[in-house]
C-alpha cells in the first residue's frame, strides 16, 4: 500500500511549521528593531491605511525565507496585492486553488507600528487546498508566539490553549477592530458595536485582528468580531481559534473560509448568542 502524503513535511523533510515559526520569529524581531524608525509612511485607500517601507521589507523577507525552502509553494502577502477589497478577492481566487499557499500580513497593526503602540503582529499561514493547516502569530513585543496545526492544537511557549469558559455575552470581554471604509463597512460595525456593548463585560479595538484571533485562542478574550478583512489578517488566526477549541465563521454563521471578510471567532460558547446580537442589530451583513 502507497505511504500516506505527509502533508507536515516537504520532500526535503523539512517541516512547514519550523520554517512558518523561524521565519515569524525572524521578520518580527527586524520589524521590532524597527520601531520609530522607519523613514517613508504612505497612505493606501484611505487615510488610516498606511504602509511603511518596513511592512514592505518585512514581507521581502519572509517570502523570500519561504520561497527558499519551498520554491513550488505559492504565495499571497499582502504588499503584493493593490489596495482595496475587489483587489483582494481577485488576488485570493487567482491562487486559492494551489497546493500549497502561504498567506502572510507582514505587520498587522500598521497603525499602532507606525505610533510606537506596542500591539502588532506577523501573520504567517499554509492552507493546502484552499485548508489552512498551519498558523503563527508572532508578537514581537511581548515574544510571544502563538502557533497551531491542523489537528494538533495551539500552542504559546510549549503550552497548550485553550478558549475560555464563558457562557454569556455578560461575562464576556470581546475585541472588533474599527474598519477604515466609512461608507458600507464602518457603519455595519457602528451598528454591532452600539448593540453588543451594553450586553457584555466591555469592548477592546487593541489594532491587530491577527492578535486579536490569538488572544481568543489563548482564552485571554472570549470572541471577536469584524467587518471587512482580508485572508491574510484571518487565516493563521483562524487555525489558532480552531485548534484551541473555539468557533470561527462569518457574521452570518457561515464556517470560516479563506474568504471570509466578515468575521466572528469565539469560545465556541458565546457564539450564538454574539451572532443573534448582530443579526437583530442589522449588523452581520450588507444591506443590498
Ligand atoms: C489592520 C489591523 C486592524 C484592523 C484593520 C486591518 P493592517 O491590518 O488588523 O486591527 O482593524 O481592519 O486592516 O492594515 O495593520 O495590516
Ligand atoms: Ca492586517
Ligand atoms: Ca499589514
Amino acid at each position: 500500500m502507497a505511504e500516506p502524503i505527509n502533508v507536515h513535511y516537504s520532500a526535503s523533510g523539512k517541516s512547514f511549521t519550523a520554517v512558518a515559526i523561524n521565519t515569524a520569529a525572524k521578520a518580527g524581531e527586524w520589524i521590532k528593531s524597527k520601531l520609530g524608525a522607519y523613514t517613508s509612511l504612505n497612505q493606501k485607500a484611505s487615510p488610516g491605511d498606511l504602509v511603511t517601507e518596513i511592512d514592505k521589507g518585512s514581507e521581502k523577507l519572509i517570502k523570500n525565507l519561504i520561497m527558499t525552502h519551498f520554491p513550488e509553494h505559492s504565495f499571497l502577502g499582502e504588499e503584493g496585492v493593490e489596495p482595496g477589497p475587489l483587489a483582494s478577492a481577485e488576488a485570493l481566487e487567482s491562487v486559492k486553488g494551489a497546493d500549497y499557499l502561504w498567506i502572510v500580513d507582514p505587520i498587522d497593526g500598521t497603525t499602532n507600528f507606525v505610533h510606537g503602540f506596542p500591539f502588532f503582529s506577523v501573520s504567517i499561514a499554509l492552507a493546502f487546498k484552499g485548508e489552512v493547516i498551519v498558523g503563527v502569530v508572532y508578537d514581537p513585543s511581548r515574544d510571544e508566539l502563538f502557533v497551531a496545526e491542523k489537528g494538533k492544537g495551539a500552542y504559546l511557549r510549549g503550552k497548550p490553549m485553550h478558549t475560555s469558559t464563558e457562557a454569556t455575552l455578560s461575562e464576556s470581554l470581546l475585541a472588533t477592530g474599527f474598519p477604515i471604509d466609512p461608507v458600507k463597512a464602518l457603519p455595519l460595525n457602528m451598528k454591532g458595536l452600539q448593540a453588543v456593548l451594553p450586553k457584555v463585560r466591555n469592548i477592546r479595538n487593541g489594532g491587530s485582528a491577527a492578535l486579536h484571533l490569538a488572544y481568543v485562542a489563548a482564552g485571554r478574550m472570549s470572541g471577536f468580531w469584524e467587518i471587512n478583512l482580508n485572508a491574510w489578517d484571518l487565516a493563521a488566526g483562524s487555525l489558532l481559534v480552531q485548534e484551541a477549541g473555539g468557533q470561527i465563521t462569518d457574521t452570518v454563521g457561515t464556517p470560516y473560509h479563506l474568504g471570509v471578510r466578515n468575521v466572528a471567532a469565539t469560545n465556541g460558547r458565546i457564539h450564538d448568542e454574539l451572532l443573534q446580537v448582530l443579526k437583530e442589530a442589522g449588523a452581520a451583513e450588507y444591506e443590498e
